[in-house]
């Protein structure tokens, strides 16, 4: 079973925004929203643009391509092109870090 790993200080991903990391060979985008950390791939599964770049409102996430939107909490399409949904990746916050197991 894998272990959690750490991705970032939580001040690097401030409330309402995402950034993307690269681990373990992965694209990886983390949003906080309301001091909870969502952790999902982050390049879009219509025509790869990074999520990251996109828009979001609540917790649903506008990919700026080409407009699919995602849950960020289940990762699951809410709205086309895009017709498969993302992984998520379980977080948990440990003193000033956030921690992610891939
Ligand atoms: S690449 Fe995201 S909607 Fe097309």
């Amino acid at each position: 079973m894998a272990d959690f790993i750490t991705l970032a200080k939580i001040n690097d991903i401030p409330d309402g925004k995402m950034k993307e990391f690269r681990l373990a060979g992965k694209v990886i985008t983390v949003a906080g929203i309301d001091g909870e950390y969502l952790a999902f791939d982050g390049i879009c599964t219509h025509e790869h643009c990074s999520l990251a770049g996109g828009f979001l409102d609540g917790f649903t996430l506008t990919c700026y391509c080409h407009g699919a939107q995602f849950d960020v909490t289940s990762g699951q399409v809410l709205g086309p092109p895009a017709t498969e949904g993302l992984k998520t990746y379980e977080t948990k916050v440990e003193g000033d870090e956030l921690k992610i197991k891939l």
